[in-house]
């Protein structure tokens, strides 16, 4: 297992195809806790590897992400909840993906399906980014998407997973943005003074634009959960996520929305930050987007810097 740190290697036992320690922060066993009775985002129930290929071919982002990839990469989901995206990103290349997070039941999810789809090219990891076991400077491209702010320290927490990158590699975070979130902030306002009613579920289901979609009952009870009773949540803006990548030597490429207010492919990206008051309305405009329609998910994509540039 190169993956793990070879001092850390004898924490981890082989339960059936799932790599497993234990997991001890008092955080991540709370917030591990919390998605075991609903693992995140889980499955609609008729997925293949096909389906959540075209998914992946139909959002721009992750489709540009996955061709710019291409073949022979290593590229780690810190955080992966069931895994959809490691295994699409899997499916049909020889690259080597890890599926790391502390909730096993999310995990088992990912690996069945994998097995059931003969994806063989996932490792499944189940562990937490605080303890730290992932051997430095490994992965072409780490992402970490919906899964700092649920930590007990996302600064801390990025600071760990961005030595896990190469150097020149990438580092693709998502965090929940304080003005982007705003909308889902309301709903939990108005979820918290109706006292969380039968009534204000119903409500809340109208109001929500993703739980207005066709979901499998487990999915939406997996959303609901997540967005409206999360016992850890955090908001972060763009000029944070900026500071934390100039102080671990990387560099700030593109974000998700962009201060330029355009789609970038990875290869375009510029690292063009724009000024204070574009960042603003960068994220100001999340409000009137799907980005703000459902949860306020910030994507900020950075390259590690090599040493003669530091
Ligand atoms: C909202 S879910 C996001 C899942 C997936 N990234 C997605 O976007 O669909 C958050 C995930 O972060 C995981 N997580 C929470 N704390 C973590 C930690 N300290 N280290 C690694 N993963 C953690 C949880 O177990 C959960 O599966």
């Amino acid at each position: 297992m190169k993956i793990i740190k070879e001092a850390k290697r004898s924490q981890f036992k082989n339960e059936e195809g799932i790599f497993s320690s234990e997991i001890k922060g008092s955080t991540t066993l709370e917030v591990s806790e919390f998605y075991s009775g609903a693992p995140f985002p889980n499955y609609q129930g008729y997925e293949s590897a096909f389906v959540l290929e075209k998914i992946v071919s139909k959002n721009p982002f992750l489709n540009d992400l996955k061709n710019h990839i291409g073949f022979g990469k290593k590229f780690i989901e810190v955080g992966s909840g069931t895994c959809q995206l490691s295994l699409a990103f899997a499916a049909g290349t020889n690259n080597l993906l890890v599926a790391m997070d502390p909730t096993k039941e999310s995990l088992k999810l990912g690996k069945d399906f994998a097995r059931k789809n003969n994806i063989n090219n996932v490792v499944f990891l189940n562990s937490d980014i605080f303890d730290d076991v992932v051997q430095d400077s490994f992965f072409d491209v780490v992402w970490c998407s919906g899964v700092l702010h649920h930590t007990k320290d996302s600064k801390k927490g990025f600071e760990i997973i961005s030595k896990w990158v190469k150097e020149d590699g990438l580092i693709i975070i998502g965090v929940y943005n304080k003005i982007g979130r705003l909308r889902t902030n309301f709903r939990q306002v108005i979820y918290r003074i109706l006292k969380k009613s039968n009534f204000s579920i119903k409500l809340i289901s109208l109001l929500d634009p993703y739980l207005r979609r066709n979901l499998s009952e487990e999915k939406r009870r997996a959303w609901f959960l997540d967005q409206y009773e999360h016992p850890v949540e955090r908001k972060h803006s763009i000029d944070e996520v900026m500071n934390w990548f100039e102080d671990n030597s990387i560099s700030y490429l593109g974000s998700i929305p962009s201060p330029s207010f355009e789609f970038k492919k990875i290869s375009q990206m510029d690292g063009n930050k724009g000024l204070f008051i574009n960042r603003f309305f960068a994220q100001i405009t999340m409000l009137f987007s799907n980005l703000g329609g459902e949860g306020g998910l910030c994507i900020v994509v950075g390259k590690k810097m090599k040493k003669v540039d530091r």
